[in-house]
């Protein structure tokens, strides 16, 4: 065996002359490959360079000491890892170069102990959290049939596992945009497979010192997700097909009628002329310019679908465009036909920047003349009709190469790239809601996780799905509340918007030819509560917001598993019916039907029922005994918990009280405000405030001052007492 040492990168050879190299980066991070894959068609934030390393030979291996970390290299290109000299036995990868159906082949093994180690991430599949024992697979579909966990592909491809191994954590990403599979310890309990076609061996290896660390140097590699306008963290309303104008009309209005709060309504593909993207159907929405404008003055908001493929039809001018400038996937030197709800359609090369431009203007038109405000980007998987597009449908733009098996999991990521700039040139935050994605593709989008159904386990894996989606980078994401497919019943959507009122993204969406699911549809009682969740929700807008600033600034999800704030707790790791938002709020709702006693984990600390004020002490199971309308829902002891008042919808000019709820004796945080809607923060023009309580002192200063606030007022909820103060700094300032 031999090695080259070339700035930070340390290439070995061994004795059939195959190369391994180990690209040494900042952030105890370190890019792995056999010949690195062309990353063109993604973006990367790539560290910079470390060189502290040191490399010897050791009988027959090489061995790198990097940090506390040491690799000893075999003669298979194999490695084991070793952590501060120790041995761990289960750290090791073997590399095996192979040769598979004539075509490039790669496989990474890496051991495990199926007793006592942890596989997560992945991102959006039907599961747990741990995966081990499954088999995965990374190539994007829309096949609808996704009922649970043995179902390996969904619509996103989110090529990141979080590993939990001999007690250690680290991250593995794969960089490439071609299929991927992964057999988690199920055909061989203790090792993990994981192969990808056509691609160079090529990964990120995440070591660090916690799964904080590993998350956030991942998520800066692959882009921190973008920051979303602070409506969307409002309620959003949907169905296929709100279809016409009174259709939506009626929607507000039962919304204005039983007080529940709104913020948007969704169209799906009906409002379409024959579902051609951004064309309107006059006979079902004759004005609908007027329509925003009516909605726009109760503060709700329209968005609407638009879907990957469009429709062949040589009266449609967006088709005519395209194909005048041979901007669609070509198959044997013609345009590619496939089909999707218009019937023959053919799929846009969003790839081609020629394409993306022409996309943003027809985009920014479309919203400027209807006053709609936000793009659902649905079908770009790509889905089709006719079978799948065959891997050959060539993308190729500007002399790069491009077949289909290279560009099928990033399409739909090219296809909302489309979209970032048409928002830009408003000067707003992007409104691009996407079903596929990869891991670069949440700095252009967020995204919901496509069709589930109105099943209880559906229910319960909106949570895992949800958490498994957050530690993968897709972090502002939801699932269809009330499921997709079939009939939902008054108590799972009840039980449905108690477990998902704090996800991220919260809609009501509901397939054709299902039951009216809207929280008006069932009964009074159903209203009731459903209001309660969605009035707790918005109390709680500016704590989800501070978490939306922490997610854009550093890659820290919203929504976390247990075990990510308190990953000593091994018993944290198995808890897959509970979660965090932020660090000071853990929901535990009910998942069963019929339940009314659930068994609930509480990490170590003390924790304040939000319901009863009951302190409870953690590091413990208890039991809840919870009716219909009630969920678990607790706050951590000795917390500020920043919160607005009665709010139905989410206009932040409007607001004019912030409020500091002490739970507990004392407690502080911080506050991020901007104007929640354009990007001029980016030019420095937002608010970070540090308040604290203790002994009865307030504390409220600004760290950070560039917004010119519409605050008027600090209300100060602590020990029972509250306190209206004028919106000014405070310096211990007896309450
Ligand atoms: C599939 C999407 O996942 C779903 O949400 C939508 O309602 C239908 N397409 C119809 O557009």
């Amino acid at each position: 065996m031999e090695y080259l040492v070339k700035k930070n990168i340390v290439t070995i050879k061994n004795s059939e002359e195959k190369f391994l190299n180990f690209e040494f980066l900042l952030n105890d991070t370190i890019r792995i490959y056999t010949k690195k894959n062309k990353t063109d068609l993604i973006e990367l934030n790539l560290f910079k360079t470390r060189k502290k390393f040191e490399i010897k030979e050791d009988n027959g291996n090489i061995v790198i000491n990097y940090l506390n970390y040491t690799f000893k290299i075999n003669d298979k290109l194999g490695f084991n890892l070793y952590i501060n000299n120790k041995f761990i036995t289960t750290y090791s990868f073997n590399i095996y170069f192979d040769d598979y159906e004539k075509k490039n082949y790669f496989n990474t093994t890496l051991n495990i102990n199926n007793k006592t180690d942890y596989i997560f991430g992945l991102g959006d599949k039907m599961s747990y959290l741990d995966k081990k024992g499954y088999f995965y697979a990374s190539y994007n579909t829309d096949d609808p049939s996704h009922q649970d966990e043995l179902f390996p592909s969904l619509y996103k491809s989110l090529n990141y596992l979080l590993l939990n191994i001999s007690d250690n954590f680290l991250g593995l990403y794969f960089p490439s945009t071609y299929r991927y599979t992964y057999d988690l310890g199920k055909t061989n309990l203790d090792e993990v497979k994981i192969n990808n076609f056509n691609a160079h061996q090529d990964f990120f290896l995440f070591l660090g010192k916690s799964i904080k660390d590993i998350t956030k140097h991942y998520s800066f590699l692959v882009g921190h997700p973008y920051m979303v306008r602070m409506k969307m963290l409002g309620n959003s309303q949907s169905r296929w097909s709100y279809e016409n104008e009174k259709m939506v009309m009626d929607v507000y209005d039962n919304y204005k009628k039983y007080d529940l709060p709104l913020d948007y309504i969704h169209l799906d593909i009906h409002y379409m002329d024959g579902y051609r993207d951004f064309t309107i159907d006059e006979s079902r929405f004759p004005n609908m310019k007027e329509l925003t404008s009516k909605l726009k003055e109760g503060k709700v908001e329209i968005v609407a679908i638009n879907d990957a493929a469009i429709k062949k039809d040589t009266n449609f001018e967006i088709y005519n465009y395209l194909e005048e400038h041979k901007l669609f996937a070509r198959l044997d030197k013609k345009t590619y036909i496939n089909a999707v709800w218009p019937g023959d359609s053919a799929f846009p090369n969003y790839n081609d920047p020629k394409c993306q431009e022409y996309f943003k203007n027809i985009a920014k038109d479309f919203l400027i003349d209807t006053g709609i405000s936000g793009l659902w980007c649905d079908m770009n998987e790509p889905a089709s009709f006719n079978g799948p597009l065959p891997l050959n449908v060539d993308h190729t733009c500007k002399n790069r190469k491009l077949l289909h098996e290279e560009e099928h999991n990033v399409y739909g990521e090219h296809m909302v790239k489309s979209f970032v700039n048409t928002f830009k040139e408003l000067n707003l935050r992007p409104y691009i809601f996407t079903r596929a994605g990869m891991a670069t593709t949440s700095k252009y989008a967020f995204c919901w996780n496509g069709d589930n159904f109105s099943l209880w386990h559906h229910l319960r894996y909106s949570l895992t799905q949800n958490l498994s989606l957050s530690l993968s980078n897709f972090m502002f994401n939801g699932v269809d509340i009330g499921g997709f497919g079939g009939d939902g019943s008054k108590e799972l959507l009840i039980r449905w918007i108690e477990a998902n009122a704090f996800m991220p993204f919260i809609r009501n969406h509901s397939s054709l030819n299902t039951k009216n699911q809207e929280p008006y549809a069932f009964d009074d009682e159903t209203i009731a509560i459903y209001k309660k969740y969605l009035d707790i929700r918005y109390k709680f807008i500016p704590y989800l917001y501070n978490l939306v600033y922490l997610m854009n600034k550093e890659g820290s999800p919203i929504i976390k598993p247990l075990f990510y704030n308190y990953e000593n707790d091994k018993t944290c790791f198995t808890i897959n019916d509970e979660y965090m938002v932020g660090d000071d709020l853990l929901v535990a709702p009910i998942l069963n039907k019929d339940e009314r006693n659930r068994i609930i984990y509480l990490p170590k600390g003390e924790w304040i029922n939000y319901f009863t004020k009951d302190k409870i002490k953690g590091n413990k199971f208890i039991i809840l005994n919870e009716n219909l309308a009630e969920t678990g829902y607790f706050i951590r002891n000795n917390t500020i918990i920043p919160e607005f008042e009665n709010l139905k919808y989410i206009e932040k000019e409007e607001i004019d009280t912030l409020v500091l709820n002490v739970y507990g004796d004392h407690g502080e945080t911080f506050i991020y405000e901007d104007d929640g809607k354009t990007l001029n923060y980016e030019k420095g023009e937002f608010n970070i405030y540090k308040a604290s309580i203790k002994n009865g002192q307030l504390t409220f200063t600004y760290k950070k001052k560039g917004y010119n606030t519409p605050f008027k007022f600090l209300k100060v909820i602590y020990l029972g007492k509250e306190y209206k103060l004028p919106f000014n700094e405070y310096k211990d300032f007896t309450l």
